[in-house]
């Protein structure tokens, strides 16, 4: 019989990814997990494709070092530019899982006019992957995209409620809404973190993909059909969280990103 010892990993650059951990624990909430956020170089958003794939490559090592049997990549940036390459890399035997396709199937099961908006960091609208999983998902839809690169500085610096937030947001979401999009992607981890503040600019009749809900339900659906995966994994109800920057700061922010008091150990990532 196998052994249940594996853990599930979860990556991000920062505290975004916890909006979205938080989510994946609230839907399975019986296995142990490992976060990993490299907050001493987010953001990642605007760097060059090589630093986010060196620096990404180095986070999902120190996870299946922690003994995870799965790594999902929950920061979008990473998963733009650093996911494929590393999925290669590492073949069948470990398992890395992104979140840019289960937000791009969501997107094209509820849009009706075929008009897509994408908002995310620099780098993912520059990798043009969202636009591309999309046109590959249902080549009629239209998709428009949107860097909004301060968003992610305002929500690590914990100004998520300011209102320079409300005005930044109105900048950014205009052009698309000009477009006449019915269906929005955050295509961020953090954006999830004020999807009402988004939601209060866009109105009602938009629909807003989130992540932060889309995620958990695809890796639900992973395990009942990954079976071999899924009986190695520990069933024991907790979760481990590593910063690669001072922890005291990680642990007030974490703590409101996740929703409850978080302990954070440090990580050296090589
Ligand atoms: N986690 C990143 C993402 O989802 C946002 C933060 C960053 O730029 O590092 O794209």
């Amino acid at each position: 019989m196998v052994k249940r010892i594996k853990r599930i990993g979860v990556f991000d650059s920062g505290f975004g990814g916890l909006h979205v951990l938080r989510f994946i624990v609230t839907a399975l909430p019986g296995y142990e997990y490992v976060y990993l956020g490299d907050t001493a170089r987010a953001p990642y958003g605007d760097r060059p494709q090589e630093t986010i794939y060196a620096y990404t490559k180095q986070a999902i090592d120190f996870l299946f070092k922690q003994n995870c049997g799965i790594v999902v990549i929950a920061c979008n940036t990473a998963s733009s530019e650093a996911l494929r390459a590393i999925q290669q890399e590492y073949g069948a035997e470990k398992k890395v899982l992104g979140v840019l396709i289960p937000a791009a199937e969501e997107a094209v099961r509820k849009t009706k006019n075929n008009r897509v908006g994408i908002i995310a960091t620099t780098s993912t609208v520059a990798s043009k992957k969202f636009p591309r999983e999309l046109f590959k998902l249902d080549a009629s839809i239209k998709t428009f995209q949107q860097a909004c690169p301060l968003l992610v500085p305002l929500i690590e610096a914990g100004e998520q409620n300011s209102p320079e937030m409300v005005t930044i947001l109105k900048r950014y979401l205009a052009p698309l809404l000009a477009k006449n999009i019915d269906t929005l992607i955050l295509g961020c981890t953090h954006y999830g973190i004020v999807e009402k503040k988004i939601r209060a600019v866009v109105g009602p009749d938009i629909t807003i993909v989130s992540e932060a809900r889309v995620v958990p339900k695809k890796l639900k659906q992973y395990f009942e059909k990954h079976t071999e995966i899924e009986t190695t994994l520990c069933v024991k109800p907790m979760v481990h969280f590593f910063s690669t920057d001072r922890t005291d700061k990680f642990q007030t922010l974490g703590s409101k990103f996740f929703g409850r008091p978080i302990k954070v150990e440090r990580a050296v990532l090589k």
